[in-house]
């Protein structure tokens, strides 16, 4: 099957396209033939080598971690899906590859995709849809009334995370270019304010959650928009002693993690304020959950360009750019 390929670990190195064999099927694995596949920052850094300890890909593999497509075949004790079934999903760590003609994926990383929606909008939603999810849902708990401040509102995170914090019933606040202001308004942002001539940090305060996907910088600033008792959750780092925990990395690792994450949490402690890392993980049943917002209308889709498959390394060096707005896909059917 045809594929995109990592050779060998480069900084802004260009994916191979070539052939790979089909991927075996697990006793409970679905096999999926993938019509569009989403493209996210952690496949660039994936294959710039900067996850290489916490995720170990040996090369040659598949990148890609967000799939829509169609059930071709199932493992023999795969019970919910069937050949046939319209499928989205996040494959979990270690598996995956959804640059690809073909992906197996576990089935309990897989959902059933929105009835309402095309193959392309479907593969933009997995990993920030779960990434949303498990900030603000599980790690968080937003509840009605309270505030939120999602850092870059426009981008692929940002444009579903502004949407779920309002079905939550949260008011929302969100940083975000001029340019991108009247999007992130229409997905329901009741604040906005324009990081390059404003500063977020002098004008929000008493805010309960903050989501941080941008920089060091931005993340300390953050504490001074939330009250004592809020919670500051960051995807992009530092990670924190938890984290490593909880990936069962070695105790060098642990340490050096912690170490990472010392200033940051120190602040946090000093200020009254909880500070988290959050790695998204794979979960289909979370998955089907946003399945049903999507299809009644509370969520929707931003996909900003949709590359042919071909066009795999062009779509990478567009998201690297940091300039996108909601997400970007390829399309193989
Ligand atoms: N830990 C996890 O599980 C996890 C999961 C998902 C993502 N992430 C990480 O989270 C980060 C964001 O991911 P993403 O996919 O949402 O990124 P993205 O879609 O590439 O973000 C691009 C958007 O960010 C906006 N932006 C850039 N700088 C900004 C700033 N200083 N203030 C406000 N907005 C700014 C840009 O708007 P302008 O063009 O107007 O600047 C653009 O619309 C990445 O580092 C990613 O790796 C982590």
């Amino acid at each position: 099957m045809r594929a995109f390929i990592v050779d060998r670990y480069k900084k802004k190195g260009a994916l191979r396209f070539g052939e790979m064999p089909e991927p075996a099927l697990r006793d409970d694995d679905v096999l999926v033939e993938v019509h569009a596949a989403g493209l996210n920052l952690l496949d660039s850094k994936v294959r710039d080598g900067e996850f290489k300890l916490i995720l170990p890909y040996r090369p040659p593999f598949i990148l890609g971690h967000d799939v829509a497509g169609t059930v071709v075949r199932v493992g023999s004790k795969v019970r919910q899906c069937k050949p046939g079934d319209e499928v989205y999903a996040r494959p979990r760590d270690g598996r995956i590859g959804t640059f690809a003609e073909f992906i197996a994926v576990n089935e309990a990383d897989v959902a059933l995709k929105p009835r309402n929606i095309s193959m392309e909008e479907a593969a933009s939603i997995p990993l920030v849809g779960l990434t949303a999810w498990q900030v603000l849902v599980e790690q968080a708990g937003l509840r009605k009334g309270q505030k939120v401040l999602i850092h870059a509102g426009s981008g692929g995170v940002g444009t579903f995370a502004i949407q779920l914090a309002k079905h939550l019933g949260a008011t929302v606040a969100t940083t975000a270019s001029a340019a991108n202001a009247a999007m992130v308004k229409e997905l329901g942002a009741d604040v906005v304010i324009d990081y390059r001539s404003r500063k977020f940090e002098e004008e929000l305060s008493g805010y309960d959650v903050v989501l941080n996907s941008l920089d060091a910088t931005t993340l300390e600033k953050s504490l001074k928009a939330l009250r004592p008792g809020g919670k500051l959750i960051s995807i992009s780092g530092p990670p924190d002693p938890a984290f490593a925990r909880g990936q069962g990395l070695n105790v060098v690792l642990r340490l050096v993690l912690r170490l990472m994450s010392a200033g940051i949490r120190r602040k946090a402690k000093r200020a009254g304020v909880d500070y988290s890392f959050l790695f998204m993980r794979a979960d289909g049943e979370q998955l089907g959950r946003i399945t049903k917002l999507i299809e009644d209308g509370t969520i929707r889709p931003v996909v900003d360009r949709a590359f042919p498959f071909e066009q795999l390394n062009e779509a990478l060096a567009y998201i690297d750019t940091g300039r996108a707005k909601g997400k970007v896909v390829v399309t193989l059917k």
